[in-house]
């Protein structure tokens, strides 16, 4: 996906704003998850984001999504934002995020998704850490809800 930041996208010193890159994030992968299972799927969690450089207005923000990791009904996906220097075509890495997306059906009961076919052994590599990922963001979801069940 690729977004022309405009004025009404940043804040008062011209960079865009964390909330828009987020929605940027959140709509390519929900493309990469709905593409992949050809179902109604929502997001589940958002693993921390952080922006390490500024994109500015008028230049370009990359956003590329693609799937890590499929499990029985979720669905890990990680996008990568870039900014473009429109007059140069530089780009420089401004974000990397971690979402995992569920499918759903009519009832919002979740339901199997296909399984994902590793080709490389990046891929592999990657799907390995997507499930120590998994563990750690279930255990934290879990303390969530205990922590809610206790008050
Ligand atoms: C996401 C949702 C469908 C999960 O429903 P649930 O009844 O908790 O489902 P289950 O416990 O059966 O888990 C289903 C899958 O979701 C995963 N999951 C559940 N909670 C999760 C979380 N907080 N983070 C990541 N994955 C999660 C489980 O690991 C499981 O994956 P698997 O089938 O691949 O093993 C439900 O919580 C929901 O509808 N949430 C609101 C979604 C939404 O509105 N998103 C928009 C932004 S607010």
């Amino acid at each position: 996906m690729v977004q022309l930041v405009l004025p009404n996208d940043a804040n008062t010193l011209g960079n865009v704003l964390g909330g828009m890159v987020l929605h940027w994030i959140d709509l390519a992968a929900a493309v990469v998850a709905h593409r992949h299972c050809r179902t109604q799927c929502v997001t589940a969690s958002i693993d921390q984001v952080s922006f390490e450089a500024p994109i500015r207005i008028g230049q370009l923000a990359v956003i590329t999504g693609r799937m890590t990791f499929a499990g029985r009904t979720s669905m890990e996906i990680r996008v990568d934002v870039q900014n473009e220097d429109l007059l140069t075509g530089l780009r420089r890495q401004t974000s990397t995020a971690y979402l995992t997306f569920v499918a759903i059906d009519k009832k919002g009961a979740p339901v199997p998704v296909p399984p994902l076919l590793l080709e490389t052994e990046e891929e592999r590599r990657e799907a390995r850490a997507a499930e120590a990922r998994r563990a750690e963001r279930l255990q934290k979801a879990h303390h969530v809800e205990r922590e809610i069940t206790r008050r």
